[in-house]
Order: structure tokens, then sequence, then C-alpha cells
């Protein structure tokens, strides 16, 4: 069936490059992470799907390519959410209470030990240093930056976005 719009056709492409790598490493030796690389890089995730074409292409079960995958902390089984949210866990924003900013997070976003909420519009990743110490604590919510935070900055802050979302 010819696809139906310029984002599915993309999408097409996208799987078709992918497939066109896992059939080229067919029989290959050590070929698992770097094919998990490439389905992460194809699509911001490792898809179930991808999953399966590895298993079929180089005839590792299903159960043993997802115990590599959760064992690399590089590797994510669940596409990232809209919104990217860096919080500093940097030496400077730890010593200005980082933790308590990353508990409210997760508080108001309900994230019980996941990256992503269950809406898919925000992702909440622990990095270590954004660069602008002196704002400590800091986080990064896509490109806009966000300083100097107490847990109920936090709550505005996403108040603000979740309204944005909303819009
Ligand atoms: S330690 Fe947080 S911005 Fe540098």
């Amino acid at each position: 069936m010819a696809p139906k719009n310029a984002k599915q056709k993309q999408g097409m492409d996208r799987f078709s490059k992918f497939k066109a790598e896992v059939l080229k490493s067919r029989d290959g030796k050590g070929v698992l992470i770097p094919l998990l690389q490439s389905a992460q890089e194809t699509y911001g995730y490792i898809p179930e799907s991808a999953i399966n074409l590895i298993s079929k292409a180089v005839g590792i079960p299903t159960a043993d390519i997802y115990g590599v995958v959760t064992f690399y902390s590089q590797f994510r089984l669940k596409p990232m959410g809209k919104n990217i949210i860096k919080v500093c866990d940097g030496t400077a924003c730890h010593v200005n209470s980082s933790t308590g900013i990353i508990r409210a997070l997760e508080s108001e976003l309900n994230l019980d030990g996941d990256e992503t909420t269950d809406d898919g519009l925000f992702t909440v990743q622990k990095v270590a240093c954004l660069g602008c110490c002196s704002l400590s604590p800091v986080l990064m919510i896509n490109d806009e930056t966000h300083g100097r935070l107490n847990p109920k900055k936090v709550q505005q802050i996403l108040k603000e976005y979740k309204g944005r979302e909303s819009e």
C-alpha cells in the first residue's frame, strides 16, 4: 500500500534503511550492540519491531536482546518525551539541593523510576553540569534554562509547560 503522507513515508524510509542494515549484518559476529545503537539512532529508542527484526536476522532470542538493552543505560525502550528536562546534579547544584529539585520533578510528573511520563510529554534526565553553576540549582527544558530553583519554582514551571501543551 502506498504511504498516505510525508510523515508515514519518512517512517517507511527509516525502517527500510534500518532493515537493510540488519540484513547486511546477518551471520555477522558481535553485531548486536551496533545494531541496537543503530535502532536507537533511527527511532530515538528501541521499538519492539526492531528487536524482533534483529532477533530474526542474527538468531538471538528476543528475551536475550531485552536483557542486553536493559543492561546498558544508553538504550531506551520508550520514546523520548516531547519536552526534555535536563536536571543538573553536578557538584554546585548538588550542594545547593538538586536532590530536592529532582524529587519535586518526579513527584509533580508522577515518575516512579521511569524517565518519561505516561502521556509522553516529559522526559527527565539527570546530567552532570549544565555549565551555569552560578545559577544552581539549574534545569533546562528543551533550550530554556531555569536557575536558582526550589521545589515551588519547579511546580510553577511545570504548570506553565503543561498549560502550553493544553493550548
Ligand atoms: S553543577 Fe549544575 S550547572 Fe554546573
